[in-house]
């Protein structure tokens, strides 16, 4: 159940060797260039980063990695094609211009991302690449910023560019909006750039200012947070997203602000008739979730895990209850998990990422971890005949270039 794998170097490096295993047997070549980018979870936070809010993302040591070498030959002809190992599939991408073709859509984020380097003016010559992936799709882990984050820390190596890093991570999320048709917010992208080795970072959205959240030395390794994958796939791109960042949109409108980020609990109450049920229920979840994200930091840092917990259990019945995003899986974890208890070794839980499915995250004690993972793993499956898997999140660096030299034989 632990995070790290039984390869030497841990995941991140066994990743790094199948990329480039992947490179020699589907091109014949050798990378000249490799990056990585992390998923993430997100401690709390959860659809506060598009109303310029607070969100605690952790980057963890799940990667995508990408290696690359140029064009063996000018058959290739002005494109970079990249091969996506799990999926089994190629994809060719001009590198002159930034038409829209048709692309299979794990390859939007790539030509998304790409197209932002081209319409910077960076030349960007023409190679081959193999895309490796260990983030669980779908799971609200951030499968697609690291694809996009990789991509573009990939392209800074190979352009010789060095972008600041708020500026790499607009340029993914842009590729996610124009692309991939998603609205998101900015938390995604930030947390796979900006990633620390020491815990999550608080993230204020309105001017994107980051500050790591250490945890003090004495407990920090007391404690972990339990990610559990429910395996019920979600997909931002079916217009619920949307709609949720609409209405919010509409009820910041509504009261006089330019987002909710300027919206206290207090007024939404008082404007309960003119907004009415349902943008309530939406700005009420924002703005609560705001106080409990930077309440959560706070706690944290002070080891004050049973605040923390509890934050993260009202984080979850508001996105059940008033944005309406979790589904039936994920509240029989939460539900799980909180029959654990203090007593068991469980702090707090909540549902983790957009929504719609994906994973629970779980605020844990490390010398309880095994036992809890099994008492969820056999409720789960008894109450939904779906199987779980269970992970301990260790917290990793932001995207980088790697070594080409490194994981060679
Ligand atoms: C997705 C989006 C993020 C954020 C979360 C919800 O992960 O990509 O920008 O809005 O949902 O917190």
């Amino acid at each position: 159940m632990s995070a790290s794998s039984d390869d030497p170097g841990g995941p991140l490096a066994a990743l790094v060797r199948d990329a480039r295993r992947g490179l020699a047997a589907r091109f014949g070549s050798s990378p000249r260039w490799m990056a990585a980018a992390p998923g993430r979870v997100n401690v709390i936070g959860e659809h506060t980063d598009y109303n310029e809010g607070f969100v605690l993302p952790m980057a963890i040591d799940k990667h995508v990695v990408l290696a690359a070498a140029p064009a063996a030959s000018s058959e290739a002809g002005d494109v970079v094609e990249i091969w996506s190992d799990s999926l089994g599939e190629a994809v060719r991408l001009p590198v002159q211009g930034s038409a829209k073709g048709s692309v299979p859509h794990w390859a939007s984020y790539l030509q998304g991302v790409l197209a932002g380097f081209l319409t910077r003016g960076l030349q960007v010559p023409p190679f081959q690449a193999v895309l490796v992936s260990n983030i669980p799709l779908g799971g609200g882990l951030s499968s697609s910023a690291a694809v996009e984050v990789a991509m573009a820390t990939l392209l800074e190596g190979v352009t010789k560019t060095r972008l600041d890093p708020r500026e790499k991570a607009r340029i993914a999320r842009q590729a996610e909006h124009d692309y991939a048709g998603v609205p998101c917010g900015i938390m995604d992208q930030l947390a796979s750039v900006m990633g620390q080795e020491t815990g999550p970072l608080l993230i204020d959205c309105r001017d994107e200012s980051v500050t790591p959240v250490r945890l003090a030395e004495s407990v920090k390794d007391a404690t972990v947070l339990l990610i559990c994958n429910s395996h019920v796939k979600h997909s931002l791109g079916d217009g619920a997203y949307a709609r949720r960042r609409a209405e919010c949109e509409e009820a910041a409108r509504l009261l006089g602000a330019r987002s909710l980020r300027d919206v206290s609990a207090a007024q939404v109450a008082a404007a309960e008739a003119q907004l009415g049920p349902i943008l309530t229920k939406r700005a009420r979840h924002v703005v609560t979730e705001n106080e409990r994200t930077v309440a959560t930091a706070e706690a944290l840092r002070q080891g004050a895990f049973e605040r923390a917990g509890q934050l993260m259990y009202a984080s979850h019945r508001s996105l059940r209850d008033d944005y309406e995003v979790s589904v039936a899986e994920i509240d029989l974890l939460v539900e799980l998990a909180s029959k654990v208890g203090l007593a068991g070794g469980v702090y707090g839980s909540r549902i983790t990422g957009g929504g719609f499915g994906g994973c629970t995250v779980s605020l844990v004690k490390a010398d309880q971890v095994d036992g809890i993972a099994r008492f969820l793993s056999e409720g789960y499956e008894r109450g939904t005949k779906r199987a779980l898997s269970a992970f301990v999140a260790r917290p990793t660096a932001g995207a980088h270039l790697i070594d080409p030299a490194e994981g060679a034989p």
